[in-house]
């Protein structure tokens, strides 16, 4: 395995590499997470290179069994790494010679650490896809019961960050949910695309064992199937693609940024929503935190980070793509920098659904505030509605209400405070059944159409939500 210099490609080299340089090239400091996926491609490897002839079955015990053995080390933390362990793919092939000998110098044969990097980053990626949906469904989830539970909560809907119509509470959470529903969806179908196994494509300009034959499944079958153990869904149809390729490294940040997107947003609406200025909603002890300075303040630290967490994931996605662009065929070391992303981006986005769940479940709502913040100027929209249904075109209707608007803002009274002789001054369509317009709940109950503010709509809504949950967990 090994040659003097005690490194797996030290054959060649005569002087000796600069200290400097050995700690620049090393990823073992962060790709040590990858321990028990590049084990258990390790695992599958050897069976295939078994059952290609390149292993005896003896052997094949040999190196199944020292791996268990290099694993157990890894899982009760008892592996030492040595000085020339130079990633996780080099500790673990030199602890499996120290434990059986030369015969683990076959385990190579045929494979590259190009093609192992690769799978073994799928596996892990795909095993953290799973983990993801899981945390997010679990979000969705949490914000569907809050919106089926606070339904009859009337506040504000904006636009601009002006106070447009009134919407119920539920319509807003659900408007968040709806929007996480699609980054679940893409999650999966990211999580597919991770799920194609590249293993046996060698340094990635085919095999000297013939590629197919050195991977676990059966050569007499007439198509590659992946190998049972790793359960891929497919496989990689070119050496040279299937080495160099991180699109769907690229795609899982992507996903993650746009996510982030989604809980930034979020989280903004309920930081404003969180102030004085509004006071509708107060959150729990458990995610926020107090002033060193000003005894008064509670602040939505939680919310915060939520929000600037997406600048580190956009970041991650950037710097990716630019590490990508340009690059010359096949593996290049620029591609060990796609890890430190893909962990650093797992932890935060593991994080982030785990607090927002939290941060979304505990809030108190100030019911009062929110009605109180609810103003007859905001119904100037039904009170144009209202000449429509007498048969007055819409933008006829819009102007006559926008005189009204006027003429309660000139008078100085609200705009339900118009007498009905005022309003007949600017239609005679107006009549008495007009004071029926001033009712908040009336209005929101009028917008019965598919995904409105009517409860009928509300409830249409977290039943679709709900639908789509079970689905994608089927
Ligand atoms: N540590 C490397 C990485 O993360 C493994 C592949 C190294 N391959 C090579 N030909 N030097 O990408």
């Amino acid at each position: 395995m090994a040659s003097e210099s005690g490194k797996l490609w030290g054959g060649r080299f005569v002087g000796a590499v600069d200290p400097i340089m050995e700690k620049f090239n090393a990823s073992i400091t962060y790709d040590r997470q990858l321990w028990e996926v590049d084990i258990q491609g390790s695992k599958a490897y050897s069976r295939g290179l078994e059952k290609a002839g390149l292993l005896t079955t003896a052997e094949m015990d040999q190196i199944l069994h020292g791996l268990d053995k290099v694993a157990e080390e890894w899982a009760q933390g008892t592996f030492k790494l040595n000085p020339n362990d130079e990633d996780i793919h080099t500790a673990n092939e030199r602890r499996l010679k120290e434990l059986i000998g030369e015969t683990a110098g076959k385990l190579h044969t045929g494979r590259s650490r190009n093609d192992q990097v690769v799978t073994d980053l799928r596996l892990w990626m795909r095993q953290t896809c799973s983990t993801l949906s899981n945390l997010l469904w679990e979000l969705i989830r949490t914000m569907v019961d809050r919106a089926e539970a606070e339904c009859d909560v009337l506040f504000p809907g904006y636009t601009h960050l002006q106070r447009a119509q009134p919407i119920r509470w539920s319509h807003w959470i659900l408007s968040h949910a709806v929007a996480l529903t699609r980054d679940s969806e893409r999650l999966l179908e990211v999580r597919k695309r991770i799920d194609v196994l590249p293993l046996g494509r060698g340094r990635g300009l085919g095999n000297l064992v013939g590629g197919e034959e050195a991977i676990p499944y059966a050569p007499a079958q007439p198509c590659f199937l992946p190998p049972p153990e790793l359960s891929f869904r497919a496989i990689t149809l070119n050496s040279m693609d299937a080495t160099s390729e991180r699109d769907f490294v690229a795609e899982f940040l992507f996903w993650a940024s746009l996510c982030m997107t989604h809980l930034s947003r979020m989280a903004e609406d309920l930081i404003l929503y969180g102030t004085k200025e509004f006071s509708f909603v107060q959150l729990s002890d458990a995610y926020s935190t107090g002033s060193s300075l000003m005894p008064q303040k509670k602040n939505p630290d939680s919310l915060e980070l939520i929000r600037s967490k997406a600048g580190r994931v956009f970041g991650r996605c950037a710097g990716l793509l630019m590490t990508l662009k340009g690059l010359p065929s096949t593996y290049n070391k620029d591609l060990q920098e796609d890890k430190e992303a893909v962990f650093e981006v797992s932890d935060t986005m593991s994080a982030v659904l785990q607090v927002a769940t939290g941060v979304i479940s505990t809030p108190q709502i100030h019911r009062e505030n929110m009605g109180q913040a609810l103003s007859p100027d905001m119904l100037a929209t039904d009170l144009a509605y209202y000449l429509v249904r007498k048969g007055m075109p819409f933008r006829q209707a819009h102007e006559a209400s926008g005189k009204a608007v006027f003429m309660a803002e000139t008078k100085g009274v609200a705009l339900n405070q118009l007498s009905l002789q005022e309003l007949q001054t600017i239609s005679p369509l107006f009549l008495s059944d007009v004071n029926r317009v001033w009712d908040y709940r009336h209005s929101v109950e009028q917008y019965g159409a598919l995904g409105g503010t009517a409860r009928s709509s509300i409830d249409w809504q977290i039943c679709q939500v709900r639908a789509l949950l079970r689905a994608q967990q089927a």
